[in-house]
């Protein structure tokens, strides 16, 4: 989080909040910011995803929506209301504009969860470039009355299979190290995990520093990054090798 987007949220979440959750909240953004900002990346490859899908918690069902007019009212107060009105708004317009998908987890017409999805590239810079047949699936929120309930996998579980019958790329998510309840989320879906990073910038530049932490441990998975020349990577490798390669978002 950049100290311009501290400055836009901490305002309003002190008005809807209070002073002392504020801080409270403060102090757990400085804890997470120890563990460095490292996340963990995962990968699907699309092609090895059935295409059907049941969903099967509850009486749940999944929308698709490419544009904003899509949206209901309700929807949209929704997904505003469930964190900070300004910002959401500000990034589901730019989302969409992108030509993203939010999907949306609805149970009796509420939405109790939902995740978005980008094919070809990623919205902010990324760890590595995506091929143009490549989806990130991107911000995943469950409302808190719905969590533990296994409604993010069956999300996840569905997107992929939906989008494993458009196309035949790879899928791609991640999640903060400390994010206890996401990587178990995960573990209840396709993805696998390709490794642990850091992503940095220097002198306007993507830097990522891959963790020592083993990566790719399923036996048989590989996968190449693909690379554009214009800007710089660094890679550690498992052994500690450095190896440098070049690409841009
Ligand atoms: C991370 C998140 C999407 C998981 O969604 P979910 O539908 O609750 O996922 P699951 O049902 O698989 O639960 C995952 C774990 O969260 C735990 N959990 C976290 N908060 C919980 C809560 N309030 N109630 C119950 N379980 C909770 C569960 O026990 C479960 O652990 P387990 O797999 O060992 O049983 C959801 O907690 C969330 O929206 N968090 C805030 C936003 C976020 O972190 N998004 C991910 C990064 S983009």
């Amino acid at each position: 989080m950049s100290l311009q987007d501290v400055i836009e949220r901490v305002p309003p979440y002190a008005k809807r909040h209070g002073l002392r959750a504020t801080l409270g909240r403060l102090w757990l953004a400085a804890r997470r910011s120890l563990y460095g900002g490292k996340l963990v990346l995962f990968y699907c490859d699309l092609s090895g995803v059935p295409e059907t899908s049941v969903l099967d918690v509850g009486h749940g069902q999944v929308e698709r929506k490419r544009a904003e007019a899509e949206l209901t009212p309700v929807d949209r107060q929704q997904i505003v209301g469930a964190w900070n009105p300004q910002v959401a708004r500000k990034l589901i317009d730019q989302r969409f504009a992108r030509g993203a998908s939010l999907w949306l987890f609805k149970i009796e017409d509420a939405v109790a969860a939902y995740g978005w999805t980008l094919e070809g590239g990623t919205m902010e810079t990324h760890f590595f470039p995506m091929g143009n047949e490549d989806v990130h699936l991107f911000d995943f929120f469950v409302m808190p009355q719905y969590r533990g309930r296994g409604i993010n996998p069956a999300l996840v579980r569905h997107i992929l299979a939906h989008l494993a019958a458009e196309r035949k790329g790879r899928a791609f998510i991640e999640a903060a190290e400390w994010n206890a309840a996401q990587l178990s989320s995960l573990r209840k879906t396709p993805f696998l995990r390709l490794g642990c990073a850091r992503l940095l910038h220097a002198f306007g530049k993507p830097l990522v520093i891959w963790s020592r932490q083993k990566t790719l441990s399923e036996p048989g998975n590989s996968l190449v990054l693909r690379t554009v020349p214009g800007s710089e990577t660094v890679a550690r490798s498992e052994g500690g090798n450095f190896q440098r390669s070049s690409h841009k978002q």
